[in-house]
């Protein structure tokens, strides 16, 4: 986890609180589908209290209206798959999510990579990150937004024939600004996953591997030459646009002074797109796409997240 903490005492005894951070994530980025993600400044805290009353959940912040309070919540789900079933009826779990949902902004890897990690704290277990962003994986179904969310940064992760998952960090340009645009309809991975064809030619599984080596020396040195090239896609976009009005526009969006590239933001409808300058009118150029088809969309500046899952803080019972 990001920041360690020496587990010296016995945790199931002595720890009453536990906090921890995970960032939002953008995965694909364009040609690398279930493959690339990138973890953003934005994120979900929770903290987890020991209670005497049973389980309880709160939650506060943006986009919490729909977030279960009950056991059916997939923080709980997750911290009872380390943790143990019995271990709920005795906490106390306190959301606080910036992380809009169902939005391709990663808030279901989020929420299984909080429960992975509060439970790994909360236990003592002591998992490491690759265990981590395994058992994160085997539940998402693919690894490229719970391996940024854990690593944080710009993340590239495989799958091995044995389901292993394979994770490295790549470097990204600290140069580049990054503009998120969401527009107010939801889209749910399943449906967009479903309409992915089963097969593809061998034309399109060229052009995207071509574009995807291509993306990465794009990412390190923020090559204007390369980005708006190395962000074409044919392995989902095509497929997904058809169910996010305005977004076939977003990518007719060249020669636009400072764009230098934009993709669905995982399985959308959000759009991420990296700029040289002028991200601010860019993401108003991106929402003004939507909004021609009558969806409201809101752009929002944001920051690369280096940390990935961090614990803010652990509180031991005084003895
Ligand atoms: N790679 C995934 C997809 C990300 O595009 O379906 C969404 O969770």
């Amino acid at each position: 986890m990001g920041v360690r903490q020496p587990v010296w005492f016995d945790p199931m005894e002595n720890l009453s609180a536990v906090q921890i951070r995970v960032p939002a994530s953008s995965a694909n980025l364009g040609p690398g589908f279930d493959a690339l993600g990138l973890a953003l400044g934005l994120y979900l805290r929770c903290t987890l209290r020991r209670s005497d009353a049973g389980l309880k959940v709160i939650s506060c912040g943006t986009y919490t209206s729909e977030i279960p309070t009950d056991s059916s919540n997939l923080i709980l789900r997750t911290f009872s798959r380390w943790a143990g079933e019995q271990s709920l009826d005795s906490v106390h779990l306190a959301i606080h999510n910036e992380i809009p949902l169902g939005r391709g902004l990663g808030s279901s890897a989020a929420a299984i990579v909080a429960g992975l990690a509060l439970a790994n704290e909360w236990a003592g277990l002591e998992r490491s990150r690759e265990e981590l962003i395994q058992a994160a994986t085997d539940v998402e179904g693919h690894p490229d937004n719970v391996a940024a969310a854990v690593r944080g940064g710009l993340v590239v992760s495989c799958q091995r024939d044995d389901q292993r998952v394979i994770s490295t960090n790549c470097s990204i340009a600290p140069e580049l600004q990054i503009v998120l645009v969401v527009p107010e309809c939801r889209l749910s991975t399943e449906a967009a996953r479903a309409a992915l064809p089963a097969a593809y030619s061998r034309r399109d599984a060229v052009f995207n591997v071509q574009r995807a080596a291509l993306l990465m020396q794009a990412f390190r040195d923020g090559s204007r030459e390369l980005f708006a090239e190395a962000m074409r896609d044919r392995l989902h976009q095509p497929y997904r646009a058809k169910l996010i009005p305005g977004f076939d526009e977003v990518l007719q969006l060249t020669n636009v002074p400072g764009l230098l590239g934009a993709a669905l933001s995982g399985a959308g409808p959000s759009v991420i797109a990296f700029c040289e300058a002028r991200a601010e009118e860019i993401g108003d150029i991106i929402a003004g796409c939507f909004r021609k088809h009558g969806l409201n969309a809101e752009a929002r500046l944001l920051k690369v997240d280096h940390q990935g899952v961090i614990v803010e803080r652990l509180a031991r019972v005084e003895a």
